[in-house]
């Protein structure tokens, strides 16, 4: 389906905040990832989103904003480090953590001392939170543990009618989640790779930032296992290499797919997820991919790939 033409989106996004403040679930597209969004403001809201997805509790959610302006409601302090980052990055795909306001929900924070929030560069979403006037808590519209959803169509077929209602924008421009940065720390630490580089987080600032902390169980939310389609993923991280050349070795049947080009880190970023589900939809068994190089959107993309090649959790640890 194609997002829908401007003027027929009016009906839709007021149905969409008349559905948030009575305490339902909206998606919603941003410009990384499809949300779930309820009113952060409303507890019993924010938990049907930890049902609906099968999240644990203990898993803080990302406050959506239409504005820098609208901080001083959620944070407590604003250290000039997150104060610039806003300034220059936002809207964008970059989550800041800081500490927490006296009012922020413990179902949104995990009962953490901080708050993750972010202004997400996508019309559609900057209307609604707008239209809203207040945030929306929203981790992404899929089920705990497995891929992050692109399009609405994702959204639908995960969630089906578990969300009230899924605002369509078409297919999410960056592909892959937010760079999370915790400006609670001097210097500020990168939690998770995302839409925006290393790189240009430390022009931005004009000083470093530190990245010792990315990778599992920095966060919860941040398990080795994530991302993860029901086909057994190998990486092959070779990153420098121009050419990859693969044998296959077999006794029985053997049936190859390409399941896409060779890419950009760019559109590598913006498909990944979609790739690792048409493999899903193709009943693959494993899936080779061939990891980008960079250090930008690269290593997002690596991230997410290693995450989905890691072992899966067992029941106890599932998501
Ligand atoms: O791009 C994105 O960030 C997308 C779109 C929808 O905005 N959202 C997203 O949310 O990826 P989610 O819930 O799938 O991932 C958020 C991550 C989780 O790993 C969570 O643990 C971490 O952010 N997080 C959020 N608030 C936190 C906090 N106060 N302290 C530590 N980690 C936090
Ligand atoms: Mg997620």
């Amino acid at each position: 389906m194609t997002a829908p033409v401007e003027g027929q989106l009016e009906p839709e996004l007021d149905r969409a905040v008349a559905v948030l403040r009575a305490g339902g679930l909206v998606a919603f597209p941003t410009e990384t990832v499809y949300g779930l969004g309820a009113d952060a403001g409303n507890e019993a809201a924010v938990r049907r989103i930890f049902e609906v997805k099968g999240r644990p509790a203990d898993h803080p959610l990302i406050v959506h904003l239409a504005a820098a302006e609208q901080l001083a409601e959620w944070a407590s302090t604003v250290p000039a480090t997150a104060r610039t980052l806003a300034d220059e990055l936002w809207p964008g795909p970059l989550t800041l953590l800081l500490d927490r306001g006296p009012t922020v929900l413990d179902a949104v924070t995990g009962r953490r001392p901080t708050v993750g929030v972010r202004v997400p560069d996508q019309p559609l979403a900057l209307e609604l939170l707008g239209a809203f006037g207040s945030g929306v808590a929203a981790p992404s519209a899929n089920r705990f543990g497995k891929v992050s959803p692109t399009t609405a169509e994702h959204v639908r077929g995960d969630l089906g009618a578990d969300v009230d209602l899924v605002l369509d924008g078409g297919p999410c421009a960056v592909g892959v989640e937010s760079t999370i940065v915790d400006c609670t720390t001097d210097p500020p630490t990168l939690l998770r790779p995302g839409g925006v580089s290393v790189d240009r987080l430390v022009e931005v600032l004009g000083s470093p930032v530190r990245t010792e902390a990315v990778g599992p169980s920095r966060a919860p939310g941040m398990m080795a296992s994530h991302y993860a389609p029901r086909c057994r993923v190998e990486v092959v991280d070779e990153v420098a290499m121009a050419e990859v050349r693969v044998a296959l070795l077999r006794s029985q049947g053997l049936a190859v797919d390409l399941l896409a080009p060779s890419v950009g880190v760019d559109d590598y970023a913006r498909h990944l997820y979609g790739w690792l589900r048409d493999a899903d939809d193709r009943g693959l068994d494993v899936l080779v991919a061939v990891a980008p190089a960079g250090d930008g959107l690269g290593l997002a993309v690596r991230d997410r790939l290693s995450k989905a090649a890691a072992p899966r959790p067992t029941v106890e640890d599932a998501g």
